[in-house]
């Protein structure tokens, strides 16, 4: 039997109740399909932090790189300023375990509702590839004569060709294996079919003004491309695919994007497909150590109610078992929470799903 070594970061606020759900499912996939999830739990966050003044440990990320992989819940607190537990738990391991890609699909499941007009399943079912370690989160940049009139700040927004690169090669691999020339993604024509394109890649930036950086990723591209002759390829400047993201989400297949353009497109996109209720991403390092978490937050304000939405920890739990090669379970559990967004739950929101947060992981248990 397969067994994994999982380390589980509960974090904050609703953290732990939707992963105890998501832990649920992983449990019962794994009677299923016969592999094992061995876990350790790590309980930072901001009752640690308030305890003991400690964030993180400094040995944190070498602790982690002994698993297999790592689900968390949520980082974030209404008890502590905001930006110390998101910069010093969330971003610190993304930067140490080295993370570069953040993995957001974007899949509307049956019986959500979307605030898109006459769009369905079919219509919005595409990935993000969102950079996830440079831009302007690598945290350059400095400030001076802070609070006088003159005060001078700056941030810069900084990326490296091999950066660029390598989330380049994620995601034009992505598409590869995402179509096959016997499953072409649906929105090509019967001409790109007939040109022997499988799958589209759309590259985001703002190459009309961020001349550098976006030109960077634009060349770099564009010169990838050359070896990936079934992608078709297209580019959207950031604004117009936001705009594209609400008029025709059925136009892309898979998205690649820098850091912060991804941060901002991504939650458009979650809201597109039902919200941070469902929305899953993985912080990945292919050569690593993987992070999996629900993209929505603590939601300090259901805490402790069991009315929050597990759904979002489920599908990260799914993505992880993906991760880990245990494709059949993770399609499966995807199966089941569509039989579940379909069949049973009223709404998406916390507290008007119908059935609490434990019921919701019993549902999708059980449709496995
Ligand atoms: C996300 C979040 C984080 C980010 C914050 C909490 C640091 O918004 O995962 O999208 O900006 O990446
Ligand atoms: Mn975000």
């Amino acid at each position: 039997m397969n067994k994994y070594n999982i380390a589980v970061i509960p974090g904050d606020g609703t953290g732990p109740e939707v992963v105890n759900e998501a832990l649920k499912v992983l449990d019962a996939a794994g009677k299923k399909f016969g592999f094992e999830l061995d876990r350790k739990e790590f309980c930072w966050g901001a009752d640690h932090y308030l305890a003991t003044g400690e964030i993180l440990p400094d040995d944190a990320s070498d602790q982690l790189r002994k698993y297999d992989a790592c689900l968390l819940g949520a980082i974030g607190s209404n008890k502590v300023k905001p930006g110390i537990l998101e910069k010093g738990i969330l971003l610190r391991l993304r930067f140490e375990l080295d993370q570069y890609i953040n993995l957001r699909p974007v899949k509307l499941f049956p019986g959500v509702e979307t605030p898109l007009a006459n769009k369905t399943p079919e219509d919005i079912d595409y990935v993000v590839v969102r950079e996830n370690s440079g831009g302007v989160y690598t945290g350059m940049g400095g400030s001076v004569q802070q609070d006088t009139p003159d005060e001078v700040a700056c941030q810069n927004w900084v990326y490296t060709r091999k950066q660029v690169d390598r989330c380049l090669k994620y995601a034009f691999e992505l598409a590869l294996k995402r179509h096959t020339k016997e499953n072409p993604w649906k929105g090509l024509s019967d001409e790109d079919k007939a040109a022997g394109y499988t799958a589209q890649l759309t590259l985001v930036g703002k190459t009309n003004v961020l001349t550098y950086v976006c030109g960077l990723w634009e060349r770099a591209f564009n010169e990838m491309a050359k070896q990936y002759p079934t992608v078709k390829t297209a580019y959207c400047h950031v604004d117009a695919t936001t705009m594209w993201m609400v008029k025709n989400p059925e136009w892309f297949d898979v998205v690649v994007t820098e850091n912060l353009m991804g941060d901002i497109i991504t939650d458009l996109a979650a809201m597109t497909a039902g919200g941070m209720g469902i929305s899953s991403g993985g912080n990945i390092n292919p050569e690593g150590v993987s992070m999996f978490e629900p993209i929505g937050g603590s939601a300090p304000k259901y805490t402790g109610l069991n009315v929050i939405n597990p759904m979002a920890a489920i599908g990260a739990g799914a993505m992880m078992l993906d991760y880990l090669g245990e494709k059949e379970a993770a399609a499966a559990i995807e199966k089941a929470m569509a039989f579940v967004t379909g069949n049973k739950l009223k709404s998406m929101a916390a507290g008007k799903m119908g059935y609490s947060t434990t019921e919701v992981g019993d549902l999708v248990a059980a449709a496995l």
